[in-house]
């Protein structure tokens, strides 16, 4: 996908091999992630991005786009990330 398709500070839901996936591009860089809540069934691109905080819309959990870490609850456990790359103003995702 082209860099240009995501505006800074906006995400959008890709898949990728059968997987969900969602682009988060911030000022600290581009990064991906799985776009299925670990806590229930809800796609994360539904929710708000917050510079590197990930808001999920169903219940309110919060990852670090950075590393999936959880920021807040109810989540525990945290979001799959992937490895990004930008090759030539193309966002490139390892999955
Ligand atoms: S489904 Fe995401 S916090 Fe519950």
């Amino acid at each position: 996908m082209p860099l240009s398709d995501i505006p800074q500070g906006s995400m959008r839901p890709v898949t990728i091999g059968g997987r969900e996936i969602v682009i988060c591009h911030t000022r600290e860089g581009v990064y991906a992630l799985d776009n299925i809540c670990t806590h229930a069934h809800a796609r994360m691109c539904e929710g708000r991005l917050r510079a590197t905080r990930l808001v999920c819309p169903l219940h309110g959990a919060s990852f670090d786009i950075r590393d999936g870490k959880v920021l807040g609850p109810p989540a525990i456990l945290p979001l799959p990330i992937f490895q990004v790359r930008i090759v030539d103003g193309t966002i490139e995702v390892a999955v």
